[in-house]
């Protein structure tokens, strides 16, 4: 049985556009991250050349790259990261503090899981099976797998069940090193690696696909997940991040494969954010337990990157302090803009557009919240919007295309702050207060490239009172503030001045707004 049955409809597809030349259309990535496609991808890029319907032959001489491809200079990459303030003790010199910025938080990423990786199983033939990790098994990369979920145990409370395949369970025919296996087992937890699924990896002595041992065939491109909490933005996009790095790490952006979620529960996944995932994939997300009682084969299988990986991103990620701009993450949210066809209606001929978040939760609300914005109101330059990002009463699209038109997003802490990674490059975000929590969104913030602000005197502030935190009593997460008016300004001035001498602001409002001189 193939899974699912849609061979009659594939078919179709195939016959529809076979005769038409290569599909362009598919490659569907935004036009400025085409010539870096290219360059990975040189077949394409020469069939391009030679294929007067490709819309991209005026990139073709662009020499464009990531930063992880051999032989690439700094100057064709993307953007490169600066780091004009000290390290406080993280880097001797200034190269070492940027080097360690790119390869923790920038496109050096991939070049360091790329250079760990390492054949676990090794094929005899090239339809032989194949299992490929960096390490830990952060990631892998493994060919015609077999899986036997015959005897695993899908009526568990447990997200990610250990040993839930076991010997012979899962596997592939090549040739098992085990001392390597066994070798990456230090990471081993559910959201940090893959150690768990893959401890049982066996050599099997049948091929799986060729000798008929399957109920199920997967002929299209796996790419399993074990996600993070799908009701908290900051949380989520720690997934979908790491799925866009997997993407880089395998070079590959198609939209065409399954995504199939590794929760060994019961019950669903809730996901407040899940119009996300029409940016990896176009097909309906799946979960391993639509695959119970299955002997399950697998031509091609991506297990990505993690969302709470040791140094990963962006969960707890210890940021070398003093730098900012990362041209995965610009890459990220042109991606994530071009994918969901979200628009930009900016920037605006003589107005700054600011967007104020309400929370409207419990705790962690502005007082006076009314006053700030009409002290705002009074500043012409200002277009003010205040919003309430409630998936119920606001689509999440919806707000993500506020978002993407604020050059100042203004909120206090929480996670609703994570939208900055859809605000234009040259935004500004205020975190109003971060409630004793100084590194979180202001290390996203250096991440993105956006220009980070948060209150800073203490005394022009008011606490509702002391917090109550359920269980560890007095807590500044838990509590309501008022804000001092003129300081808020004062702040909100800075971040305007940011966005008005940004030179992609600059560039944008004049490409908008000034004709070329010949059209005059
Ligand atoms: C066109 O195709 C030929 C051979 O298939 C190849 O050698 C050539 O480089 C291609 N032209 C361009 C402009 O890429
Ligand atoms: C999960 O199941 C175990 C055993 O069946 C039970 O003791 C535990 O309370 C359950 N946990 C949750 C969160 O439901
Ligand atoms: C990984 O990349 C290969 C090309 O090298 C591609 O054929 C495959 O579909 C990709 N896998 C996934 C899951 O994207």
């Amino acid at each position: 049985m193939r899974w699912p049955p849609t061979r009659i409809f594939t078919l179709l597809v195939v016959l529809i556009t076979c005769c038409h030349g290569y599909n362009w259309k598919s490659i569907n990535l935004p036009e400025i991250h085409i010539p870096y496609y290219f360059t990975n991808n040189p077949d394409i890029s020469r069939l391009c050349g030679n294929d007067t319907t490709c819309p991209y032959q005026h990139l073709l001489k662009e020499n464009k790259c990531w930063g992880y491809e051999k032989n690439c200079n700094e100057d064709e990459r993307l953007s490169n990261p600066e780091c004009p303030d000290d390290s406080r003790g993280w880097a001797k010199t200034k190269e070492e503090q940027l080097n360690t910025f790119w390869q923790g938080g920038d496109f050096g990423y991939v070049l360091e899981r790329r250079k760990e990786m390492k054949t676990i199983c090794k094929p005899k033939n090239p339809d032989d099976s194949s299992l490929e990790c960096a390490k830990y098994m952060r990631y892998c990369r493994a060919k015609n797998i077999y899986l036997d979920f015959r005897h695993a145990d899908f009526d568990t409370n447990e997200s990610f069940k250990e040993n839930f395949l076991l010997e012979g369970e899962i596997g592939g025919h090549c040739k098992l090193h085990k001392s390597a296996l066994r070798a990456e087992s230090e990471h081993k937890s559910a959201l940090q690696s893959w150690y768990a699924e893959m401890e049982h990896f066996t050599s099997l002595p049948f091929k799986p696909i060729d000798d008929k041992n399957c109920d199920v065939i997967i002929d299209k491109p796996v790419m399993f997940m074990k996600l993070d909490a799908g009701s908290n933005m900051f949380h989520h996009y720690c997934d979908f991040i790491n799925f866009y790095l997997s993407n880089h790490v395998n070079n590959s952006f198609s939209t065409d494969l399954y995504m199939i979620n590794w929760d060994t529960r019961s019950s669903h996944y809730s996901d407040l954010f899940k119009e996300t995932f029409d940016a990896f994939t176009e097909h309906p997300m799946m979960y391993i337990k639509n695959l119970r009682d299955k002997r399950v084969c697998i031509k091609d299988a991506v297990f990505p990157l993690l969302p709470r990986m040791r140094w990963g991103m962006f969960y707890n990620m210890p940021l070398i302090p003093g730098c900012h701009g990362s041209s995965l993450f610009q890459a990220f949210s042109a991606h994530l803009v071009h994918r969901l066809k979200i628009p930009q209606d900016g920037p605006l001929e003589s107005k700054i557009r600011i967007t104020l978040l309400d929370r409207k939760t419990k705790y962690r609300n502005v007082l006076n919240q009314a006053e700030l914005v009409s002290a705002l109101k009074t500043v012409g330059e200002y277009e003010v919007k205040q919003v309430v990002y409630k998936y119920k009463e606001l689509p999440f699209l919806d707000q993500v295309k506020i978002s993407h038109n604020s050059d100042i997003f203004i909120g206090m802490h929480g996670a609703g702050l994570t939208h900055m990674l859809y605000q234009p490059d040259w935004g500004s975000v205020i975190e109003l207060f971060n409630c004793g929590d100084p590194n979180c969104y202001l290390d996203l913030a250096r991440l993105r490239g956006v220009k980070y602000y948060t209150w800073e005197k203490i005394d022009k502030l008011h606490q509702e009172d002391e917090g109550h935190h359920p269980t560890l009593g007095a807590h500044q997460k838990f509590t309501n503030y008022a804000f001092d008016v003129q300081e808020f300004m004062r702040l909100v001035a800075m971040a305007a001045d940011h966005v008005r001498s940004h030179p992609a602001f600059i560039a944008a409002r004049k490409l908008k707004y000034k004709l070329p001189k010949d059209e005059l």
